[in-house]
């Protein structure tokens, strides 16, 4: 049912803890599940991602994702960040059954919601970045559509 790749992401998810003073952190969570998860984003004064952690009371779904995407977007510029969508962090993982593509998005709304915080911090705006949702499940309809 799940790809080697979203087992190894599961069983040896990358990238857990905290960054004290972030640059940005960002929470979301899904009200249908009951998921929660945390990214901390260190961003140095070029805005490159210098190092990101995770932390998510979530499915194992929610696990591997999360950390595939902390892989993706660690060393990359915010705008660049902002391409590491579900759908890419699926794809690199080799896919993810039907039923579990909602938990892909918590790790990109975190982010999104971590890249804002830091942009509110630092009075900047990151074009292309839309003010990210508290609750995802807000955003699941549209998903179940595409997919
Ligand atoms: Fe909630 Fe996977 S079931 S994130």
């Amino acid at each position: 049912m799940y790809s080697e790749k979203v087992m190894d992401h599961f069983n040896n998810p990358r990238n857990v803890g905290e960054i004290e003073n972030a640059s940005g952190v960002g929470t979301v969570g899904n009200a249908k599940c009951g998921d929660i998860m945390r990214m901390y984003l260190d961003i140095d004064e070029n805005g490159i991602i210098q190092d990101v952690k995770f932390k998510t009371f979530g499915c194992g779904a929610a696990v591997a994702t999360s950390s595939m995407a902390t892989e993706l977007v660690k060393g990359k510029t915010v705008k660049e960040a902002l391409l590491v969508t579900n759908k890419a962090v699926m794809e690199a993982l080799d896919g993810l059954p039907p039923v579990k593509v909602h938990c892909s998005l918590l790790a990109e709304e975190a982010i999104h919601a971590a890249l804002w915080d830091y942009a509110e911090k630092n009075n900047i705006v990151i074009e292309g970045l839309e003010k990210p949702v508290n609750d995802i499940a807000e955003k699941e309809e549209d998903v179940s559509e595409t997919y």
